[in-house]
């Protein structure tokens, strides 16, 4: 049986008005505890975060979905953040069987072949762990901003996610890029060498490149496809 929420949109939105980014965290984390979760792709803006999370001690568990195909810098930046805070990002990764299925069948490239098998790979590799992830709780923090897509634009700080059954907070969510990167330079967080290298949106390896002068933020993932298709199905609606 799937539990109402407690809190409507409007009267969770209403706890939170005013507050600072770290503050509304906080009391995210008061109002809901041990069911506040956050996701990082450990990209810039999720390290700024994490820092929030950790550098406060705000009791948010951080994890992140290693799809098997992140590149070696991710890898890099997760255990330098674990070092640097003496916390703990939690993994969760796909299916043994069913990744095994997948290669042995289409092998290690599907995914160029055809949109089906990209959302296919996505489904496996990202969104059912983060289902699993998801369970049980009632909060789910995100790194997104409005800036990065014309979908992103629409959405709201706090939103109610259907699909989940969880309100989803998306702290950074009018921040512009610039203020991303001072927080990231003042604060001294650990951050993806690969954004110094032209990287904006950093996804799975063989799924991500960097991106030229004057291309839109999310340019640079699933270039191949055309711009309608380019979702990986975790914040689908
Ligand atoms: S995606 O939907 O295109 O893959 P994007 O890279 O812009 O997402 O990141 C948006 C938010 O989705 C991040 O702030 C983070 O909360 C979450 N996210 C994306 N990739 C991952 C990942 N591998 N592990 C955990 N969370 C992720
Ligand atoms: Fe698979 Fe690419 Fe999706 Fe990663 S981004 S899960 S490699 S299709």
């Amino acid at each position: 049986m799937i539990a109402e929420p407690s809190y409507t949109l409007e009267s969770l939105s209403a706890q939170l008005a005013g507050k600072s980014e770290v503050d509304a965290l906080r009391t995210l984390a008061e109002l809901f505890p041990g069911q506040v979760v956050f996701s990082t792709s450990l990209g810039y803006e999720d390290q700024v975060v994490t820092d929030m999370i950790f550098a406060n001690n705000i009791p948010i568990r951080v994890f992140t979905l290693d799809t098997g195909r992140l590149f070696h810098e991710t890898y890099q930046v997760w255990n330098k953040t674990n070092s640097r805070y003496d916390a703990r990002i939690e993994s969760y990764f796909p299916n043994q069987e069913a990744i095994e299925k997948l290669m042995s069948e289409k092998g290690p490239f599907s995914f160029y072949e055809s949109v089906e098998n990209r959302k296919e790979c996505c489904f496996l590799r990202k969104v059912e762990p983060l289902n699993r992830a998801l369970a049980g709780n009632k909060i789910w923090i995100t790194g997104i901003r409005a800036e990065q897509s014309p979908n992103r634009q629409t959405m709201t700080q706090l939103e109610w996610d259907e699909s989940h059954q969880l309100f989803k907070f998306h702290p950074l969510m009018n921040w512009s890029f610039e203020q991303v990167k001072d927080y990231v330079r003042a604060n001294n967080v650990p951050y993806n060498p690969l954004h110094d290298k032209g990287f904006v949106s950093i996804g799975c390896q063989p799924c991500t490149r960097a991106i030229r002068e004057g291309e839109d933020f999310r340019a640079g993932r699933w270039w191949w496809e055309d711009q309608s298709k380019k979702e990986c199905g975790l914040h689908a609606k």
